[in-house]
């Protein structure tokens, strides 16, 4: 008998991304009107290696092979596939003619959009791209699989948001994205229209995907649109983005009713350095500000503007922010391990832990690390459940995997996190619903380029064809059998070999 079995009915899935996947095998496929299209093509970001030079163009093309790997995803015997149509492709021009009624108080509380401001919005949007969305969202339903609609991960139409201009103005002119208002009104309005349009065909809704990550990397970072380094903008893009997904969510209730309208988190749990007060002090601070933060937002309504004593702020309570998730979904790679460090950020993340190790070597606990320099901590993903289960909503892992070319350390990276998944639902009693793995087939990892290999399936990016790696065999027993089966209880652990 194997020890790890999951609950009846689990969902075994993968998860992808428009941007990352769409583009490749046709012209039509291509969708130059986002930003993160323009980013990746812009020269001084490629001579100054924000970004690798690899553009979307030359991707796995799933905008016309999706049939392909939606048979893929069933010949591992998924019943959950997670996707999302991109914004820009759906309105690539503004939306702002359609007036709706916005209401504010302390913030947007509100958003009117009414049966008729749908069909003005039916005229603006694009007819072949809505008609493709249907095909491909009703091949993945007829393959039986559970269809799960995410709205937003992460390129944006360039009528909300021009990257170049905005970074080279320091956020002064042109289209300013998230760190306007006007995107938290557009969002409802695209994100409505897709609901009504959609509404009967997906099974789970969710808003967004990390929108955490959307403000870390592109206001304290370089490398994601529009790159600048400003935490009061990062500060300013995450109340936006919180305001943008609860209006998002009131909705996706309106239009469709459905009782799984929820948000896809990164999900980092951190781990003290040492086991001083100071460094366990550090580490709660870490875990308040890239996660807690944001979910006492969402669940409990309360809008921390000081950002765990940041900035000068204080805690507001919104009514209207309030309880805007029936389910969390958790992406989980790897942890971070903090120390303290001086006011007003309270911690520091240590070098090699976490995502901050070095490529294909091993971390300062022994542990592989990813092609990408992320440290392999299959314990880290129970942490991650354990921090969320706290609010009490059904959990799911909506993303979990590792870059690794040559499948090295792949079949055991899926083994030992979903050992650690079991942990969490039969030793904790957490309530998770399914694991979706990132990533079925080789695509554009944003600025890194074609590099970094997330694929259980490898990818010719120059042919199209598919090719199974290993790993993809070991997911496959897995999901079958829904249980980790005796004869692969082994890469439940990590062998020596591996570091
Ligand atoms: C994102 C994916 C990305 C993956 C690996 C997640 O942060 O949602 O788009 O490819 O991590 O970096």
């Amino acid at each position: 008998m194997s020890e790890y079995c999951f609950p009846p009915r689990f969902l075994w899935g993968i998860s992808m991304s428009a941007f990352q996947y769409e583009m490749g095998a046709s012209k039509e496929s291509v969708d130059p009107n986002s930003d993160w299209y323009v980013w990746l093509h812009d020269p001084f970001n490629v001579v100054n290696g924000r970004v690798s030079g690899d553009v979307p163009e030359n991707g796995p093309g799933y905008w016309d092979l999706f049939r392909t790997d939606h048979d893929w995803a069933k010949w591992i015997g998924l019943n959950a596939w997670r996707i999302n149509p991109d914004w820009s492709r759906i309105f690539p021009r503004s939306t702002e003619e359609v007036k709706v009624d916005v209401h504010r108080d302390e913030g947007i509380i509100d958003i009117d959009i009414t049966e008729r401001d749908l069909e003005k919005l039916d005229k603006l949007a694009n007819a072949d791209a809505v008609k493709h969305y249907e095909e491909i969202f009703r091949d993945i339903k007829e393959k039986g699989m559970k269809l799960i609609v995410n709205l937003y991960h992460w390129p944006l139409p360039l009528w909300i948001h021009d990257p170049i201009v905005a970074r080279d103005s320091f956020l002064r002119e042109g289209a300013l994205g998230w760190y306007e208002e006007r995107s938290v009104v557009e969002f409802a309005k695209y994100v409505a229209y897709v609901a009504w349009k959609f509404g009967g065909l997906a099974d789970m809704w969710s808003t967004m995907n990390e929108p955490n990550v959307v403000w870390m990397l592109g206001y304290n970072n370089l490398i994601f649109p529009p790159g600048v380094i400003c935490p009061e903008a990062s500060l300013r893009v995450a109340i936006n983005m919180i305001e943008a997904h609860a209006r998002a969510y009131d909705q996706i209730k309106r239009f469709t009713g459905s009782d799984y309208v929820g948000i896809i988190y990164a999900v980092t749990p951190s781990e003290p350095l040492t086991d001083s007060e100071e460094d366990r002090r550090a580490s709660e601070i870490s875990d308040y500000r890239s996660t807690l933060w944001y979910f006492e937002a969402i669940i409990n309504g309360i809008l921390d503007t000081s950002f765990g004593d940041m900035f000068e702020g204080e805690k507001i309570t919104r009514k209207d922010l309030k309880d805007k998730a029936d389910w969390i979904g958790v992406n989980y790679y790897s942890r971070s391990v903090v120390t303290s460090f001086k006011e007003p950020y309270f911690y520091r993340v240590v070098p090699n832990y976490g995502f901050a190790c070095s490529p294909r070597s091993k971390s300062s606990d022994n542990r592989p690390t990813s092609d990408f320099g992320w440290e392999l901590y299959p314990e880290g993903i129970r942490k991650a459940i354990n921090l969320v289960k706290v609010y009490g909503k059904p959990l799911m892992i909506t993303e979990n995997g590792v870059a690794d070319s040559r499948d090295y350390i792949r079949p055991w990276q899926i083994p030992t996190h979903l050992a650690q998944v079991y942990k969490a639902i039969r030793e904790d009693g957490a309530n998770v619903m399914g694991y979706l793995h990132w990533s079925l087939i080789d695509n554009l990892e944003w600025a890194a380029g074609f590099r970094q290999r997330f694929g259980l399936i490898y990818v010719d990016m120059e042919t199209k064809r598919r090719y199974p790696r290993p790993s993809a065999f070991i997911y496959r027993e897995i999901v079958r059998n829904n249980c980790i089966p005796e004869y692969l209880e082994e890469y439940a652990r990590f062998p020596n070999i591996l570091v």
